[in-house]
């Protein structure tokens, strides 16, 4: 797929929207294709929805996204004001680890995805999304936080919020991370 085949992040929607290169597109209840500001200088890229991401369309609104959203909350960012996607649009069933094939698949649509948004910093949320972002063998336990610049982009991942729902003791480590990202947003915004 042309990353730049779509001009506006409406049109891509509607494109995914009819998408069944994966047999997810089939057993999904909604496309979960991101929301928030389309001209996010942020943006956060997960794995792929969940139950009630499914049920909503929306990014990130179950126990895990409650959890995000504290954490935006407490280093004083809106979620309104970045922008939140996936690395895979339909939900896995039983919310298993994406397949490499479904991203594969799903991959070139957040490409254009970010194409469109522009944003400066973009975080990975979780091991899946920095594995597929940043590099193939990224270890999330040991990289986390650190920041890389690749083009004009400026990249770092974070714990996953479901992770840190696991291992609490995470959140220190997590906090830290939202507090560099967001000393990098003053910077920008
Ligand atoms: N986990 C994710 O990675 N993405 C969501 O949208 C929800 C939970």
């Amino acid at each position: 797929m042309d990353c730049n085949a779509f001009l506006t992040l409406e049109e891509l929607k509607a494109h995914c929207e009819k998408c069944r290169e994966c047999s997810l597109g089939e057993s999904r209840t909604n496309l979960v294709f991101g929301t928030g500001n389309p001209k996010a200088k942020l943006m956060f890229i997960g794995e792929a929805p969940g139950e009630k991401e499914d049920l909503s369309g929306i990014p990130f609104v179950g126990a895990a996204g409650k959890l995000l959203d504290k954490f935006l909350f407490a280093v004083d960012i809106q979620r309104e004001d970045v922008y939140i996607a996936n690395i895979l649009k339909c939900r896995p069933p039983k919310n298993r680890d994406p397949k490499p094939e479904e991203e594969d698949k799903c991959i070139d649509f957040l490409r254009a995805q970010v194409k469109l948004i522009d944003p400066d910093i973009i975080v990975c949320l979780g091991r899946i999304a920095a594995m597929r972002i940043i590099k193939p063998d990224y270890k999330i336990t040991a990289e986390h936080g650190t920041f890389i610049k690749r083009g004009k982009y400026l990249i770092t991942a974070v714990y996953h919020p479901s992770a840190l729902l696991r291992d609490p003791r995470k959140k220190e480590d997590m906090l830290i991370d939202m507090q560099k990202i967001k000393a990098e947003y003053d910077k920008i915004k």
